[in-house]
């Protein structure tokens, strides 16, 4: 079981329980987390971005090139930026998580 704590916008915590190989979008989906994950985990859109507390980053294997290049594209990318789609919570025990302020950007109006 992995302990996700997710980092809003405004400062305030969330934090749920995530099974064994879940992935990192779907447990934020799921919490509420405004992650849209438009193109489904297909490294096409960066939508699902987030930020790594910087604590925890190098708990996560690296990121394949075609992640890096997407999270070069994403609004407001640190250098502990990732794509939630590319993520699954095996062997995790805590992760802490910031939600992008930018993201929401990305919706359009
Ligand atoms: Fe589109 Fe992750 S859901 S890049």
């Amino acid at each position: 079981m992995t302990r996700v704590t997710f980092i809003e916008r405004d400062g305030s915590r969330r934090e749920v329980e995530a099974q064994p190989g879940d992935r990192l979008l779907d447990v934020a989906q799921n919490a509420g987390e405004p992650l849209e994950g438009t193109c489904e985990g297909q490294m096409a859109c960066s939508t699902c971005h987030v930020i790594i507390d910087a604590g925890d980053f190098a708990k996560l294997p690296p990121a394949v090139e075609e992640e890096e290049d997407m999270l070069d594209l994403a609004a407001g990318a640190t250098r502990y930026s990732r794509l939630a789609c590319q993520i699954w919570l095996d062997g995790i025990e805590a992760l802490t998580v910031h939600i992008p302020p930018e993201s929401k950007n990305m919706q359009g109006r």
